[in-house]
C-alpha cells in the first residue's frame, strides 16, 4: 500500500476512521477533514455495542456525522460490529486512522495498533496528531459538560449541540 497511490495508479485510497462518536466532536471533524486531504475516501466507521449506555443511538450518530459532512463527498459514514480488522477486510480497506491528543492516549492506541497488525499484517494504522486547539476535547467531556448545563458550542458542530441539548432537556 503506497500513500499518494493515485499519482502512480488509478486505485482509490480508502482510509477508515473508526470510533464511538457519541457524539462527534470538533476534534473528530478536524481529523476527518485533514484525512480527506490525504486519502481519496474516508469512511467514518461508527462502532456498535461499544458502550452499554450511549447518549445517542448508532443511527443518530451516523445521521449527525452525515449531516456535518454533507458537503464533502469524500466522507462516507457506516457502522460496524465485531473486530475492526474484519470490517476493513470486508471493505477492502488497508488503512486505519486514529487521532492522538496527548501522551495519555498513546499506550492504548499503541496496543490496539499492534493487536490489529498481528491480526491483519496488511492493514496499517496511521496516527494523526489532533490540532492543538482540540487536545482537551473528548466525547466524554462534552457529555459531562452538557449534562451539567455547560456551554459546548466550541466543542461540537451547531447541529450536534442542538441534539445534545434536546437529549438533556427531555
Ligand atoms: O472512540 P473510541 O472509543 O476510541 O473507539 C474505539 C474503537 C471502536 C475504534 C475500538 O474499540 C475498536 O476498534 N473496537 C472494535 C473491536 C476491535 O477490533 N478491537 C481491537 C482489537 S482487540
Amino acid at each position: 500500500m503506497t500513500l499518494f497511490k493515485k499519482e502512480i495508479s488509478h486505485e482509490k485510497t480508502v482510509a477508515v476512521f473508526p470510533g464511538s462518536f457519541d457524539p462527534v466532536t470538533v476534534g473528530h471533524i478536524d481529523l476527518i477533514e485533514r484525512s480527506a486531504v490525504v486519502f481519496d475516501e474516508v469512511v467514518v466507521a461508527v462502532a456498535c455495542n461499544q458502550e452499554k449506555t450511549p447518549l445517542f443511538t448508532v443511527e443518530e450518530r451516523i445521521k449527525m456525522i452525515e449531516q456535518v459532512f454533507s458537503h464533502n463527498l469524500q466522507v462516507k459514514v457506516e457502522t460496524f460490529s465485531g473486530l475492526l480488522i474484519d470490517y476493513l477486510i470486508k471493505r477492502e480497506a488497508h488503512v486505519i486512522i486514529r487521532g492522538l491528543r496527548a501522551v495519555s492516549d498513546f499506550e492504548y492506541e499503541f496496543q490496539m495498533a499492534l493487536m490489529n497488525r498481528k491480526l491483519a499484517p496488511g492493514i496499517e494504522t496511521f496516527f494523526m496528531t489532533s490540532s492543538a486547539l482540540y487536545t482537551y476535547v473528548s466525547s466524554r467531556i462534552v457529555k459531562e459538560l452538557a449534562s451539567l448545563g455547560g456551554d459546548v458550542s466550541d466543542l461540537v458542530h451547531p447541529l450536534v449541540e442542538k441534539k445534545i441539548k434536546a437529549k438533556y432537556s427531555s
